[in-house]
């Protein structure tokens, strides 16, 4: 049996994997995957790993030296991997779809806890105090919700908004034709939106693409939802624009220096990342750690889907779900050989 070294494990990763696994000896580590940590992975025969994991040149370099030649990505996002130093190394799969539907249900949810102040109700409710001052909110209906990145989490999220009766602007690098989606570019999105939601992946491109300068040009009293990465935004401009009301509120599942703090429990730590310190002390940011992902139906896919991405490259087979830097943006183009012989190199 071919044996897995599974980084970042949690409780709910191994109930999936071992309901659906069959073909292989997973070892599960607690540890996330660095420089540090990567000789756990020696005597195995491939790596699965997750978004915190840090897969630099390092750690890539590591790896192969111990014989890894495949490494699987429990997720759909890999701005962690570097794809440049793996390349002609080891072949990284993904999991490119799970349940987009768990993605954009979150990313609504934060939006309606953000804006009617569900947060701030229940801690009050529970300690019998039934005021309404300061609670009130806005209607979502009829309002703009602009939508940064259309793809499968994008789609979802623009199905939700238009159930609600809201008006949906969209920008993507390539748009699809989505019936009732106006496709515009991103200053208008800026300029018109009372709420704008990201589904964009991260790349050079986006890397702050919500910077001081994109907050100085939105609607005052706007909503930013970011469920896709963290540094998508620059966190001391969200503070900025928060301070003088551009963003009347937040809904963050992900944040730029998220890599050692989430999936971990640090109630009894003083946190030395002040602004992220800040971003959680304000009453009209809610901050989730990642847990956008975190359905039955997205984690039983995530399982079945990796394990098949394994079971592909162990028989040999074309890599339905590989990545490379020459099509990471998940669409084969011509310069990957992936078009040719299924697999990226
Ligand atoms: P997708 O690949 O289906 O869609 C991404 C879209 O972004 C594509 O339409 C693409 O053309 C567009 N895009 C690429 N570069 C762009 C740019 N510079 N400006 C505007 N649009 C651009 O990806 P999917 O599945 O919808 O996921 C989106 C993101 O959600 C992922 O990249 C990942 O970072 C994040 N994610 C977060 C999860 C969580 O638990 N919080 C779970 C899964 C994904």
């Amino acid at each position: 049996m071919k044996k897995i070294a599974f980084f970042d494990a949690k409780p709910y990763d191994k109930e999936w994997f071992d309901r659906l696994n069959k073909n292989y000896e997973i070892v599960y580590f607690d540890a996330k995957l660095t420089a540090h940590t990567a000789g756990l992975a020696s005597g195995f025969d491939g790596v699965c790993a997750f978004v915190n994991d840090e897969i630099n040149a390092e750690v890539v370099d590591r790896l192969y030296n111990s014989g890894i030649r495949v490494l699987a990505m429990r997720s759909a996002g890999y701005s962690n991997v570097d794809f440049k130093a793996s390349y002609g190394k080891i072949h990284v799969v993904r999991v490119p779809a799970y349940s987009p539907h768990a993605i954009a249900e979150h990313a609504m949810g934060l939006l309606l806890t953000v804006n009617r102040k569900i947060h701030r109700a229940y801690i009050r409710t529970r300690d019998f105090n039934f005021s309404l001052n300061g609670l009130c909110g806005i209607d979502l209906f009829g309002k703009t919700a602009g939508v940064i990145g259309t793809g499968k989490i994008g789609r979802a999220f623009i199905d939700i908004c238009r159930g609600m009766g809201m008006r949906v602007l969209a920008y993507d690098l390539y748009p699809a034709d989505i019936p009732d989606v106006e496709y515009t570019d991103i200053e208008t999105i800026f300029k018109s939106s009372d709420v704008i939601s990201l589904h964009c992946p991260l790349t050079d491109q986006t890397h702050h693409m919500l910077n001081g300068d994109a907050f100085s040009k939105m609607k005052k009293g706007m909503f930013i939802i970011n469920t896709s990465r963290g540094a998508l935004i620059e966190s001391t401009a969200l503070l900025n624009a928060l301070n003088d009301g551009t963003v009347r509120g937040a809904g963050l599942d992900v944040y730029e220096e998220e890599a050692d703090l989430f999936f971990e429990d640090f109630s009894n730590s003083i946190i030395k990342d002040d602004v992220l310190s800040l971003l959680v002390s304000r009453p009209n940011v809610v901050l989730t750690s990642h847990q956008a992902f975190l359905t039955e139906e997205a984690l039983g896919a995530i399982a079945e889907i990796t394990l098949r991405n394994l079971d592909e490259f162990f028989s040999g087979e074309a890599l339905t779900n590989e990545v490379c830097y020459q099509c990471d943006t998940g669409k084969v183009t011509e310069r990957c050989p992936k078009t040719e012989n299924g697999r990226c190199f």
